[in-house]
């Protein structure tokens, strides 16, 4: 009876020791990954933190005059490869630009152009996105354009862009510097070339998506959601949407991530704003948002300066948010766990090439 008691015991504990260590390391991996995620949780956090920090954002920002950034009236274009395509000397580079953006120039104008933002020396990333969500646009009238800027000291010649620019239809180089700090500028710089591009509301498209390059973008769920947005709302010169943000506090604290010193936002908060790994424009918002954002000073986090500063703020703009679900951008560890539906979500961020293709292939499926 007393062994058979003690035996019991000696199971039970040894139950509960197995299951407070598999307790544990769950907690420990738990932590890492929230730790990790939180790293993560904004753009700004791919650099590090330290106490140079400080010097180096306010060097970039220098005087924080929008307008020197941004050079409007001033083409800034270094390579175009959709005038090369539409390829015709007798119409103006803005023509052959539009025409070959619109495979059919008797077609009505696109549904939604997509602007995903890189970088030279990123080619990788936009020959998966090319293998993967862009082929989307064969079935959708959607078109994808990369707007790439230049890293300092690069011997743009030697950097292999000449023959992207020739190979494909999709890619806008600008003179604009690389700067991690300076995205605002670039940012407003591809809002310039889409108004310039763009000067008449006929041949413009109704949307303007604005993406980054790890971002993966479900294109016909986007469609659906804008179309579903049209009939709900009243979409017109007003209307943006995406992932809001709000209540966001500012962090003044040099060694947390994206960090910003109070001699540049003394503010406690900031804004709503629009998460920056995808938002979308109705297209005559964009010139607004761009010349209302001429006389400000520059701010470094693109999303809070163009959504949230200027559009909502400046503009009175409202900012229309999509479920949590819909664009995921820095997953939690659940998520990261159990997966996205990507059979009906919009966009994740971040993606590598691995989840942008099982993603693809995953909303694909019937
Ligand atoms: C900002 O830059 C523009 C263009 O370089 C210049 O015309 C303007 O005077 C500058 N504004 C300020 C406040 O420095």
């Amino acid at each position: 009876m007393g062994t058979l008691t003690r035996t019991r015991r000696r199971r039970e504990f040894a139950r509960k020791l197995a299951f407070t260590v598999v307790f544990f390391i769950f907690c420990t991996f738990a932590l890492v990954n929230y730790q990790r995620s939180k790293g993560k949780s904004t753009d700004a956090s791919e650099q590090s933190p330290d106490d140079n920090v400080m010097n180096l954002i306010l060097s970039a920002l220098g005087s924080r005059n929008t307008t020197a950034f941004v050079k409007p009236g001033q083409n800034t274009l270094l390579f175009d490869s959709l005038i090369l395509v539409a390829n015709n000397p007798d119409k103006t580079d803005n023509d052959n630009r539009i025409e070959s953006l619109q495979a059919d120039p008797v077609k009505p104008p696109l549904f939604a152009l997509v602007v995903v933002i890189s970088e030279i020396g990123h080619e990788e990333e936009r020959h998966v996105i090319r293998e993967t969500w862009y082929k989307w646009t064969e079935k959708e009238n959607v078109r994808v354009v990369f707007f790439l800027g230049v890293p300092p000291n690069q011997d743009i010649q030697n950097s292999g862009i000449n023959d992207e620019v020739a190979e494909f239809n999709d890619v806008v180089v600008d003179d604009f510097e690389e700067n991690y700090y300076l995205l605002s500028a670039k940012v407003l710089r591809m809002f310039k070339w889409f108004t310039t591009t763009y000067p008449h509301e006929g041949t413009r498209p109704k949307f303007l998506i604005k993406v980054d390059h790890d971002v993966f973008l479900n294109i016909p769920n986007l469609v659906k959601h804008l179309k579903r947005e049209e009939t709900q709302h009243n979409v017109h010169s007003d209307y943006i949407g995406g992932r809001l943000a709000s209540s966001t506090g500012v962090k003044h604290n040099a060694r947390e991530d994206s960090f910003i010193p109070t001699e540049l936002l003394p503010d406690a908060g900031y804004p709503d704003y629009l998460v920056g790994g995808c938002y979308f424009l109705q297209s005559a918002v964009v010139p607004r948002i761009y010349e209302a954002s001429l006389g400000e000073q520059l701010f470094i986090f693109e999303d809070i300066f163009l959504t949230g500063m200027i559009a909502h703020d400046k503009l009175g703009i409202q900012l229309h948010d999509v479920n949590p679900a819909g664009i995921v951008i820095a997953p939690t560890f659940a998520i990261r766990l159990f997966g996205w539906d990507s059979k009906t979500g919009i966009a994740y961020h971040p993606a590598n090439a691995k989840l942008m293709k099982q993603y693809f292939e995953e909303a694909n499926k019937v």
